[in-house]
């Protein structure tokens, strides 16, 4: 079974490089990474980016609050492009589960990616109000769990073996925070990895030898003490 890699990223000119990569099989965005981006509008942004990388799936989140207003916005964005999934968020900011909004769009067959997931009674949650015949994403925040001291393989193991029987539930490890995480989703048979471009770009170089890593390391550090002139 093939984990496949998603890019994590807003930026245009990023997505256009990284849409030519076989080893890249969509993208993911969220509001944050617009922003970064430089996005001023939304949908004209996005528009953009969809010119470039129509095939490759790719995720728009929406950013209403509102269950009335997301759905207008999940509704708008899903018309964006055939390869768009919309991105929901578990829960609002009043912490209200979304449960009526993702059970009305995949019941319309609604390509969606329920985001910012940290726990396995949301994964339950979301897996029974998905339509198990749409497509569907489910994305765990490992990274950002991480940071906060939580080890997040209990919740991926655990969902992993929720879903495997959909063959349309995807279980998606998101906020990667270095390269190693693709090995570590790999063994935990998650569906995809959505990662940083830097994070990528470092796959290439696995398998490196440790006599080779210990030689660029001293190489590296002697560099830059050349380039400031350091002396005792
Ligand atoms: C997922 O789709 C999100 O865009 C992303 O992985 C968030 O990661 P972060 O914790 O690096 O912001």
């Amino acid at each position: 079974m093939k984990t496949k890699i998603f890019c994590d990223i807003a930026d245009f000119k990023i997505i256009k490089i990284f849409n030519t990569k076989s080893i890249v099989d969509g993208f993911t965005t969220n509001p944050s990474l617009m922003r970064i981006a430089g996005a001023k509008n939304y949908k004209a942004y996005s528009l953009k980016i969809l010119k470039v990388c129509n095939k490759k799936p790719i995720s728009f989140e929406v950013f209403a609050d509102e269950p009335k207003e997301m759905l207008k916005q999940a509704y708008e964005i899903n018309t964006w492009g055939k390869n768009v999934y919309v991105k929901i968020p578990v829960v609002n900011s009043k912490g209200l589960f979304m449960g009526q909004v993702i059970k009305e769009l995949s019941n319309k067959g609604i390509k969606l990616n329920i985001t910012a997931v940290y726990t396995y009674e949301q994964t339950k949650k979301i897996y029974k109000s998905l339509n198990k015949k749409t497509k569907s994403i489910i994305s765990i925040f490992a990274g950002r769990m991480a940071d906060k001291g939580k080890d997040p393989l209990p919740i991926f193991k655990k969902s992993i073996s929720l879903t495997k029987k959909s063959k349309n539930t995807e279980i998606l490890w998101a906020s990667t925070r270095e390269a190693y995480n693709y090995i570590q989703a790999k063994q935990l048979k998650c569906n995809i990895i959505t990662m940083p471009p830097k994070a990528i770009n470092q796959i290439s170089s696995f398998g490196k030898s440790y006599k080779a890593m210990t030689l660029d390391t001293v190489k590296g550090f002697l560099i830059d003490s050349k380039k400031s002139k350091f002396k005792i």
